[in-house]
């Protein structure tokens, strides 16, 4: 038998600090590793797996499409991207009338922050500290965190940073200058941290005001994560790009950037080999089936009333607070996260930290009732 780990020590790059267990496969909201160790996933590939792990209705349209086709130029039109476009353009916010299909979150940032400038003429950008994009040149520029931006440095220049939910901030900080304000909603890497209803709405004022766009970032919040599809929903905002990828398509990687009528592009200014390619949007429309046919939205917000009610039934001294919308869940801990997923991981549980003291949950949004009060006992054990 091979030994993986080694493998990966040996030939990868070391950029992730590891945990120990080699996961080989998964169902649902678990997970299995080369000892056929089961495990609950409260990680779900960083917010990936919203439909679960290989979900039978998209296992069926991935198998059915790599038989038939696998790639298709964007300089042909190809059935699933037709179909994915407008189903896209459906389900998404508010305003949002045409849709970019790349590879990953970063693309999809990328392509924002590049369509933001031609459209307005203008370089600025302004984003949130503690918020984050990516790790490509421009999402990395738009990212607050100083561990991910220095070592690159010079950046793309124009960027600059202002607390969340601070409006007097974002009004000195927006001006004719500005081509777009770029926010998540709720950040998810920077601690689960929520934009407040009085914050979004005089955001989305001070863009118009000064004709600055409004992108919003959703590759962690998108597709039923917070509750509804999307999280711009919970404040009825309309905003004038919306980035996703993650949970688009379960697992196949797939990144979009959805565009109102105030986005203008000429033919040949961006592009992509690999975006919109038959598989991941074969992929993409049987997840989205998914996700509208199993009500998964709702089921995230039924799902994350009832953790928390079950969570908090009990003393827990170690928590300082919760941050939640649906079933993206912040526990924020009066010491050091890491050993508390060090002992969730050896019995059985995988999370996530969102910083030095916050543990992160992003489980499947199919994840049941019986499998949430394994985490809650657990967390109670480790807690209290
Ligand atoms: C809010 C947000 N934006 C952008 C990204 C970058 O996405 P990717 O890792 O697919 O490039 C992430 C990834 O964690 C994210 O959470």
């Amino acid at each position: 038998m091979h030994d993986y780990k080694s493998l990966e020590e040996q030939y990868g790059l070391s950029l992730y600090p590891k945990r120990e267990a080699v996961l080989v496969r998964g169902a649902g909201a678990l997970l299995y590793d080369d000892q056929d160790r089961e495990y609950i996933d409260c990680a779900a590939g960083i917010g990936v797996a919203n439909v679960g792990h290989c979900h039978p209705v998209v296992v069926e349209a991935l198998q059915r499409q790599v038989a038939e086709l696998m790639v298709v130029p964007n300089t042909l039109y190809n059935d699933k991207r037709s179909l994915l476009l407008e189903k896209l353009v459906q389900v998404a916010p508010q305003g949002i009338k045409r849709a970019y299909l790349c590879n990953s979150g970063a693309e999809a940032v990328e392509a924002a922050l590049k369509f933001a400038r031609v459209s307005t003429g203008r370089t600025e950008f302004v984003t949130a500290m503690r918020g984050f994009h990516g790790r490509t040149m421009g999402a990395v520029s738009a990212t607050f965190t100083k561990k991910y931006r220095d070592p690159f440095a010079p950046l793309v220049p124009g960027f600059s940073y202002v607390p969340l939910n601070k409006i007097d901030k974002l009004d000195a900080a927006v001006t004719e200058k500005t081509a777009a304000v770029m926010l998540e909603l709720v950040q998810g890497e920077g601690g689960v941290n929520l934009a407040t209803k009085e914050y979004v709405a005089a955001v989305r004022n001070i863009c118009d005001e000064r004709g600055a766009l409004l992108i919003i970032d959703e590759i962690q919040t998108g597709f039923g994560r917070t509750g509804k599809n999307f999280a711009c929903e919970h404040f009825a905002l309309q905003p004038d790009m919306v980035t996703v990828a993650k949970s688009i398509a379960a697992g196949v990687p797939m990144g979009a950037t959805l565009l109102s009528d105030k986005i203008k592009v000429e033919p040949g200014m961006h592009g992509t080999t690999f975006g919109g390619n038959p598989i991941a949007c074969a992929a993409a429309l049987a997840t989205l089936d998914v996700l509208v046919n199993e009500e998964l939205a709702e089921r995230a917000v039924e799902s994350g009333d009832y953790f928390e009610q079950q969570l908090l039934s009990v003393e827990l001294t170690q928590i300082r607070s919760i941050r939640r919308r649906g079933l993206m869940i912040g526990i924020e801990l009066k010491g050091k996260v890491q050993p508390i997923l060090e002992a969730m991981m050896d019995a059985g549980v995988i999370a996530l930290p969102a910083g030095a003291t916050v543990l992160r949950l992003l489980p499947p949004l199919v994840i049941e009732k019986s499998q949430l009060d394994v985490v809650v006992k657990q967390l109670h054990l480790l807690l209290k």
